[in-house]
């Protein structure tokens, strides 16, 4: 008989993961804040509500296992309410070590008690005082990182988000006011990359490595976005790294999931994805997260061969084995509302030629009568594979147009490495 799932959260992420529990024969319960036409296709049954308000995933007690797409909930305890209150076993880790996200000033606490490599310099703030101290010490060149979830809008960077002292005291004054602590860390330069592994807690098993591109426009230009696309290689590491960057990468994700076991006592179960820059050939922790990346869920379920449901349940047991990915490039690209981030277009329709043989994941849109829509936010992916870069990236050129509406796209993902 196929493994119920119960699968929360409704972004393009999700709908990779779903995608995946489905393909691998399980039978697909969701439950979203907003319907996902993708999820809600795949879905044997699907409930709308806050995903905050986890009363409602009583409904859902006759599941196998759970797993929980995005960071809110889990920093929120919705596995410790899935596991002790339902009795549902969670893959996605439970709310003591999803700290490691939601709290900035705890990452860059536990890399230094715990001696892990990667640390960048920081200082933590709670008045302007203690701001002015830190600009004494690193100059205007930093980061300025309110300590807990913004949904990626919290983080001001020199000469990005501010270049003199009163635009950054002005956004530490609005931090303050809403009893906000905040980091503020030495402004690193180099090329970022994602990596994000399984763990139960105790082994780690690496996937893919990608790199994603933040900027909204074509050169890596333009305000910084959730993320416009993505690419992997077929050997399954980046232009840019060497092998010992990558070992580096894996040993620092390793040391902080033995650190989180010492320091709460409870085991990381679930994927986490490290946030890396390559400094000065040194690898740095830009941030964790305890979840998939989106879109980098995309590139890497793409390759997966290993049963997703399967290593889900090990991870739930403390079994996990090994896992297997097919050596592939993939580029994978976002297409936006037009006018995003700053002032997209939304509630306009999107045509999707039916003929077309390409894989999409919806993001942020919604159906009215059959037609999907923009909303403000990133609408659908699209990913391609292929035995090199360059194959992958033709075939998204071949596909990409068949979608039409009020959107954009970056047309250098995969090319810009
Ligand atoms: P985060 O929300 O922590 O992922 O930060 C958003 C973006 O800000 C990152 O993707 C980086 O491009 C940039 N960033 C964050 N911290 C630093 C840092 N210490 N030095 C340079 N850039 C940073
Ligand atoms: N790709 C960025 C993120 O998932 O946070």
């Amino acid at each position: 008989m196929s493994d119920k799932v119960l699968l929360i959260g409704n972004g393009a992420r999700e709908h990779a993961i779903a995608k995946k529990i489905v393909e691998n024969g399980g039978a697909l319960y969701s439950y979203m804040s907003r319907e996902n036409p993708g999820i809600a296709d795949l879905s044997k049954k699907f409930r709308i509500g806050k995903l905050d308000d986890f009363t409602k995933l009583k409904k859902y007690r006759n599941v196998d296992y759970a797993i929980v797409g995005p960071e809110n909930p889990l920093s929120e305890g919705i596995t410790n309410y899935l596991e002790d209150k339902l009795k549902i076993p969670t893959c996605g880790p439970r709310k003591e070590v999803a700290k490691i996200e939601s709290s900035k000033i705890f990452t860059r606490y536990l890399l230094d008690a715990y001696d892990i490599p990667g640390n960048i310099p920081y200082t933590i703030c709670r008045s302007i005082d203690d701001l002015e101290d830190a600009i004494h010490e690193f100059g205007l060149e930093i980061v300025i990182k309110p300590d807990g979830l913004t949904g990626g809008k919290g983080v001001r960077v020199h000469g990005d988000h501010f270049t003199c002292f009163k635009g950054v005291r002005d956004y530490a004054k609005q931090l303050l006011a809403q009893d906000t602590e905040f980091l503020v860390e030495e402004k690193i330069k180099g090329k970022e990359f994602s990596l994000q592994v399984f763990t139960d807690g105790k082994s780690i098993t690496p996937m893919p490595l990608v790199r994603d591109y933040k900027r909204a426009y074509n050169g890596e230009k333009g305000p910084n976005t959730g993320s416009m696309g993505s690419y992997s290689l077929p050997s399954h590491d980046l232009p840019f790294l060497s092998e010992k960057d990558i070992q580096s990468a894996i040993g620092i994700l390793g040391k902080t999931i033995n650190a989180l076991k010492k320091e709460t006592g409870t085991d990381y179960k679930g994927i986490l994805y490290g946030q890396f820059m390559k400094t000065n050939g040194k690898i740095h922790v830009i941030e964790f997260n305890v979840r998939f990346g989106d879109p980098e869920a995309i590139n890497v379920l793409k390759l997966l061969k290993t049963d997703f449901n399967l290593i889900a349940q090990q991870i739930i047991d403390g079994t996990l084995g090994r896992t297997e990915f097919s050596n592939q490039a993939t580029v994978c690209t976002y297409l936006v509302p037009k006018g995003y981030p700053t002032d997209p277009k939304e509630n306009r329709p999107i045509k999707v030629d039916t003929n077309m043989n390409a894989d999409l994941y919806y993001a942020s849109v919604f159906r009215e009568k059959k037609e999907i829509k923009t909303t403000k936010s990133r609408a659908i992916a699209i990913i391609e594979t292929g035995s090199n870069l360059e194959e992958a990236k033709q075939k998204i050129n071949d596909n990409i147009t068949k979608i039409k509406g009020d959107l954009f796209y970056r047309n250098d993902i995969g090319v810009l490495l």
